[in-house]
């Protein structure tokens, strides 16, 4: 049987983008920069993503698209039988991601369904908006009936593969979403403080900067990029070998960090136009902006965009989380593609059931004081990913070697690097050297090292 591929460079540029955008560009990203100083936050991203982010992101991208095969048997492929173990480790990152993105995701469709009822504009005081948030998350069924549905659409678009499903589906929901950011935005920079907010977000304020801060800023670029999970890798395998690495993948980045960015000034420009603080941390999305919504004539339409604009980009990162596994079970298994959706789609749900359940039912339910969902949440996010990256800058800049690695990432884009012959130098020094020891530095900063 022919291996599934991309019906275009396009098709491959919006899955990747929808796999990249998400909750951690919308949600997380303008929050980060809310706490750790605007634009000071903002500079020290575009630091990690030029030093890991991207090498990370093109080693994962030319290991899939070198083997045409999913992370196990790629890593395997390329670096030895143990390598294999790596490869499946990244796998079961990506399934555990998808077991608590759905939980989380959950709410923002809760939240969606509200907004499009009209129960998310008309607040008369900030408490209530609180209240309201505390009794939809006090409900059990609410969270795990939604998490359900989420995950139904997710494994709905999966069903019809890669190029009828995956491909198909970025290529209506990924322009969609661009609409309705581009609306919210316009309508932040009309409003009477955007200027406030403008200065909030693009003003540096270095002193509230520490090393803590490069470490959140790192993570935060991994987990946007979807680095470290399988997902690129998978998603890699399905492009063709003469495809233009360099010139595919750069535009994602782009659009990646101007999604962060523009939601930010969304986000902003209407929290401050209604006097509000920018520092309500994971509360901005669910007590911030229903009140902010309350306050502005069109709140309705608002509510509802915003929210329909978050859900979309869930989806599309759902997706990519649960496809490593699906690709696998394909490959190695030989299972029918739709016997591998549903199983993995439901093993995902049943495992983000204890997550959803993890702030009402089993709150109480904690291990050294973490819920469930905490703990499966540190284990992907700080544990798994940045073991997932190293394992591929150390594959693919010492095993395979940078330098026939970099051949092969030339491969399709020969006219890219005799433009600018730098790029030889930057990958293999982030390959072998650069990207390798800053994840490391992370990683043992995560276990406490240097506490
Ligand atoms: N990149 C996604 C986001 O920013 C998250 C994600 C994680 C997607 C893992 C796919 C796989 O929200």
């Amino acid at each position: 049987m022919n291996r599934a591929s991309w019906g275009s460079r396009l098709g491959f540029i919006l899955a990747v983008a929808g796999s990249a955008v998400g909750l951690a560009n919308i949600w997380r990203f303008p929050y980060l920069v809310g706490y750790h100083g605007g634009a000071a936050f903002i500079i020290l991203y575009f630091i990690c993503l030029a030093l890991i982010g991207f090498p990370t992101f093109i080693a994962e991208i030319l290991i899939g698209r070198s083997t045409q095969t999913n992370p196990d048997s790629a890593f395997r492929q390329l670096g030895g039988k143990n390598w294999s173990w790596g490869g499946k480790l990244t796998i079961i990152t990506g399934f555990i991601v998808a077991s608590f993105y759905s939980a989380v995701a959950g709410w923002i469709l809760g939240y969606f369904i509200e907004a499009a009822l009209g129960n998310l504009h008309l607040f008369t005081e900030p408490n209530q908006v609180v209240d309201y948030h505390s009794t939809l998350m006090n409900t059990p069924w609410w969270g795990v009936l939604f998490h359900f549905i989420f995950m139904m659409g997710a494994t709905s678009v999966l069903f019809f593969g890669v190029r009828n499903g995956i491909e198909r589906g970025n290529k209506i929901m990924m322009p969609l979403l661009f609409v309705i950011l581009f609306l919210l935005v316009a309508q932040g920079l009309s409003m009477p403080n955007a200027k406030e907010g403008l200065t909030f977000l693009f003003y540096p304020d270095w002193s509230v900067i520490t090393p803590a801060t490069f470490l959140i800023a790192l993570s935060q670029a991994f987990f946007t990029l979807s680095v470290g999970q399988g997902t690129l890798v998978t998603y890699g395998s399905y492009l063709k070998k003469e495809e233009n690495l360099i010139t595919s993948a750069f535009p994602i980045i782009i659009i990646d960090t101007l999604v962060s960015i523009l939601a930010s000034v969304a986000v902003f420009t209407i929290v401050f136009s209604t006097g509000l603080k920018p520092d309500a941390g994971p509360d901005l999305l669910f007590h911030t902006l229903p009140w902010a919504f309350s306050q502005i004539t069109g709140g309705y339409f608002l509510a509802f965009l915003f929210f329909l604009l978050v859900t979309i980009a869930a989806l599309t990162s759902e997706i990519s989380a649960l496809e490593p596994l699906i690709a696998w079970l394909v490959d190695e298994k030989g299972w029918k593609r739709t016997k591998a959706v549903l199983v993995a789609g439901l093993g995902a749900f049943c495992l983000g059931i204890p997550s959803a359940l993890s702030f009402n039912l089993l709150k109480e339910h904690t291990w050294q004081d973490q819920t469930f969902f905490d703990w499966t949440h540190w284990l992907a996010s700080d544990l798994l990913i940045p073991i997932g990256g190293i394992l591929a800058v150390i594959l693919v800049g010492w095993k395979w070697g940078a330098d026939k690695a970099i051949n092969h990432l030339m491969q399709g884009a020969s006219v890219t690097f005799k433009r600018s012959p730098w790029l030889k130098i930057y990958f293999k020094f982030c390959f072998k050297y650069c990207s390798p020891f800053l994840i490391l530095l992370v990683f043992l900063s995560i276990i406490g090292l240097f506490r």
